[in-house]
């Protein structure tokens, strides 16, 4: 396939890119210039705010992999700077896929795009019930947005969309490394590999599912988001499940 690569210059990127450079034809695009490992490939500078732009990278590609977010520097900025990187960055991107004949769009979403499970005593499983916060709200309601836009334009266009939503991304320089509560009984783990995302959305590029949303976090029975639906639509399941960390007994 020829795959286009937003925020090809981030964290996650890189190992998405190193995944599937093997095997597909691909395209980075990116705000700011690649680092040095990643400027084999083709390369496209453009802000996703910009729909020509985006519309011009887009066109060509069998799929595109969204990796645009406000993520590290995200936390003193306006709503509409969210407005604009997120929602209107992924609408931007959902748009150019349906006119320029763009088969598949690979969301990078995240586990908080639902805000937080109502129900913490077990697994949470794509459409349980869910509440958002006040705590990093702008970003849980952008990422729930731009998962409303996949929804619309699959409705709309037809276009096949997947959402992959990770958990806490491990060693991305802004978290911390799990830790176990004192209570290890109830589900509470929530970090995943970025090795594990890229699996993630590899499984969902080879997959045939035409629309959905799947968590992208360890294969843990003490997760707080359940690993099962990934597993068995998107054929992945998480390689690296801190073998360190003995695993609490949570009942499914
Ligand atoms: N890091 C985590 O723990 C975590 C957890 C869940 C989901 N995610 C999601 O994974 C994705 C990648 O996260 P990351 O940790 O690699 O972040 P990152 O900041 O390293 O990567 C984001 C990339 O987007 C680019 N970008 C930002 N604004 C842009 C714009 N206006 N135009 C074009 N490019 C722009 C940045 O330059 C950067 O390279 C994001 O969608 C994020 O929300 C991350």
């Amino acid at each position: 396939m020829r795959i286009l690569v937003t925020g090809a210059a981030g964290y996650l990127a890189g190992f998405i890119v190193d995944l599937l450079a093997a095997e597909h034809e691909l395209t980075l695009t990116d705000h700011v210039a690649l680092p040095e490992d990643r400027r084999g490939h083709a390369f496209i500078q453009a802000d996703i705010t910009d729909y020509d732009a985006v519309a011009a990278a887009c066109a060509g590609h069998d799929a595109v992999v969204h990796t645009v977010a406000l993520v590290r520097e995200r936390f003193d900025k306006p709503p509409t700077l969210f407005a604009d990187v997120m929602v209107k960055g992924t609408w931007n991107v959902a748009e150019a896929c349906a006119r320029h004949g763009v088969k598949r769009l690979v969301n990078i979403s995240s586990v908080v795009a639902i805000g937080s499970p109502e129900d913490r005593s077990r697994p949470y499983r794509v459409g349980d019930a869910q509440r958002f916060n006040e705590g990093d709200l702008f970003y849980c309601l952008a990422k729930h947005l731009g998962e409303e836009i996949g929804r619309a334009y699959h409705q709309a266009h037809g276009l096949s969309v997947v959402h992959i939503r990770p958990g806490i991304i491990a060693g991305d320089g802004l978290n911390r490394e799990p830790v176990a509560p004192e209570d290890p009984n109830r589900p509470w783990f929530m970090h995943v590999l970025p090795v594990d995302v890229a699996g993630a959305v590899r499984g969902a590029l080879e997959s045939d599912v035409e629309y959905g949303a799947y968590h992208a976090v360890t294969a843990r029975r003490d997760g707080v988001y359940d690993f099962s639906e990934t597993q068995r639509d998107l054929g992945h399941t998480a390689n690296h499940n801190w073998p360190g960390i003995p695993e609490g007994e949570v009942n499914p």
